[in-house]
């Protein structure tokens, strides 16, 4: 689940920073989508990098899913009778888990709609996008505020989960006698806000009008 995460998170950092390019222009932004696809020519096929890019995402998402099954399988079998008190550990939310589950659920939506608007624009509202800053200026228009707010409710949600995720990420990882508790708290909400605000500022910005 931590390997799995912790990939999913560089992705999202990777993406998250290329989205940038944005405001760098049009051409600066085609030429980072372009880079992607042409990267290794003539050397290797078109899209090398992105399939091993995209074949890992997807693996990873799998593992993922399944670890979260395992362990849920795991948990309730460990403990066939109800806690009579669930009080959660200092520091911890009380909904942490079930938050994890719905947050998962927002996010897999979030992704499905947001590869059909973005990566195959079926649901973007120029059929022919011809490229990626084109695709991204026309979802977010001013008069598509609708679906800024969907993007940043699905950020939000993703931002939870990231939160919590790290941190059980780094308990995975360093085991039950983990120092500066406090401070591996605090760094998982600093990447997860970093994460959230990086891809936020994006529609934010092209819904205000300030990209076009
Ligand atoms: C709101 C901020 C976001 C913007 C503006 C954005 C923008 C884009 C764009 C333009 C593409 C298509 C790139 C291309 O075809 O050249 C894309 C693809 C993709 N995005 Fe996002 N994205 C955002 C947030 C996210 C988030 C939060 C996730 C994951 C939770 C995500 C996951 C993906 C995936 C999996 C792809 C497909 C990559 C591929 O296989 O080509 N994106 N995004």
């Amino acid at each position: 689940m931590a390997v799995s995460g912790i990939l999913m998170v560089l992705f999202l950092i990777a993406h998250m920073a290329g989205n940038l390019h944005i405001f760098e222009g049009r051409e600066s932004m085609n030429d980072y989508a372009e880079g992607l696809r042409t990267f290794g020519e003539p050397l290797l096929p078109r899209e090398s990098l992105l399939w091993v890019l995209r074949i890992g995402l997807i693996a990873a998402i799998g593992v993922h899913i399944a670890s979260s099954i395992a362990l849920t399988h795991r948990a309730l079998h460990a403990r066939p009778v109800r806690y009579v008190s669930r009080k959660p550990a200092k520091g911890e939310s009380p909904h942490a888990a079930a938050t994890m589950r719905w947050g998962a659920a927002v996010i897999v939506l979030f992704v499905i709609w947001h590869l059909l608007d973005l990566t195959f624009r079926t649901v973007n509202p120029v059929k022919e996008a011809p490229d990626a800053y084109g695709a991204v200026v026309a979802t977010f228009a001013p008069e598509r505020w609708p679906v800024t707010v969907f993007y940043l409710l699905a950020l939000a949600a993703l931002g939870f989960h990231l939160r919590h995720g790290i941190w059980s990420a780094v308990q995975t990882i360093a085991g039950p006698g983990l120092a500066w508790r406090r401070r591996w708290q605090a760094v998982a909400l600093a990447v997860a806000v970093i994460i959230v605000a990086g891809f936020a500022i994006v529609p934010l910005a092209v819904s205000f009008g300030l990209v076009s």
